[in-house]
């Protein structure tokens, strides 16, 4: 006889994947796309001429340094990155920071290894003295560490790449709140919001025609086949994308088109998925400017001001800790 498996038996995944198929609209939470696949999935995303994310925020980070600097003050301040990616956007603002003579510390927070290691050869590539220190850890406890570490220093925290649009606007004010309270007054949070525009341009960006997003939404199916034991077929699932521009929300679908059971064995549970019931995996929520004003607000924050790239696409937005 098997023993049952509940869900504190269950590694995090699992868990997540128990839940989410259970409910009565499945879904499945996008921070689960990035294994190794999705990580390079991702990265071919980032540079498809479709999503305008990346080279907007690029856009940003080579014109706000100069002010950023201003806005942090005099004296040694740590540079702390939320969810590092590969370092490539942000060493356009390490560039332009050490052009201008301010001392940092650059430490980036993720989960990735990978990612962080890449982070690390390309610092030590081109700024060997720099003072890095990468943290393969969760946000927060990151900044719990950071917080007993940091001897007093001013932190400007970076949340970059619109990563906040992946929550819903009610759990994005939450986690700002969460962030806020690691935080000391005089301490700054530049975080990426993707703006609200023409919705068919976002819908193009999140349903490129060569189907890159496709592929990175379903490989989260291929993960559960192959890290939990599933058994779904791929060529049964279809990727579906719609944007809202009232409520700003993109969101994407993942479609069966037609019935199915699927067992996952970790989980020691079948699913039976009807023909065309949707499985909820992404939201892109995109803001108003006015949005992300009475988001610092509502999370405790100053409203300091925002960074736009030249087409009025995406900001980057400052918050300051009062007191
Ligand atoms: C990581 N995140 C900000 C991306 C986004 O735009 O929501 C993830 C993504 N999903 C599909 N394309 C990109």
């Amino acid at each position: 006889m098997t023993s049952p498996v509940t869900s504190s038996t269950l590694g995090a995944f699992a868990r997540d994947v128990l839940q989410g198929l259970s409910a009565d609209t499945p879904e499945l939470n996008s921070k689960w796309f990035y294994d190794a696949r999705g990580n390079a999935l991702f990265k071919q995303i980032m540079q498809m001429p479709e999503y305008y994310l990346t080279e907007a925020e690029a856009d940003i980070y080579r014109n706000c340094a100069a002010e950023l600097l201003q806005a942090i003050g005099k004296g040694t301040f740590d540079l702390i990155e939320l969810g590092a990616g590969d370092g490539s956007k942000t060493q356009l603002l390490i560039e332009r920071f050490l052009a201008d003579g301010a001392t940092f510390s650059y430490r980036p927070i993720d989960l990735s290894a990978t990612a962080l290691a890449e982070v690390r050869e390309l610092i030590e590539l081109r700024w060997p003295t720099l003072d890095f220190e990468p943290l393969e850890a969760d946000y927060f406890e990151a900044l719990d560490r950071l917080g007993k570490s940091n001897a007093g220093r001013r932190r400007l925290l970076l949340f970059p790449g619109a990563n906040i649009g992946n929550f819903t606007p009610g759990d994005a004010v939450a986690l700002l709140g969460r962030i806020r309270s690691f935080l000391k007054p005089g301490d700054m949070l530049l975080t990426g919001f993707d703006l609200k525009k023409d919705p068919a341009r976002i819908l193009a960006a999140y349903n490129d025609a060569a189907g890159h997003t496709a592929n990175f939404n379903l490989n989260i199916l291929r993960r559960i086949n192959r890290e939990l034991g599933g058994n779904f077929d791929l060529s049964c699932w279809r990727h579906w994308e719609t944007y809202s521009p009232d409520t700003g929300a993109a969101r994407s679908f993942l479609v069966p088109t037609e019935d199915q059971k699927v067992t996952i064995n970790t989980i020691n549970r079948s699913f039976n998925f009807r023909a065309w019931q949707a499985i909820r995996v992404e939201v892109s929520q995109k803001y108003s400017l006015r949005e992300i004003e009475g988001m610092a607000d509502a999370a405790g924050f100053n409203f300091v001001r925002h960074f736009q790239d030249r087409d009025g696409l995406f900001t980057d937005s400052l918050y300051r800790v009062g007191g």
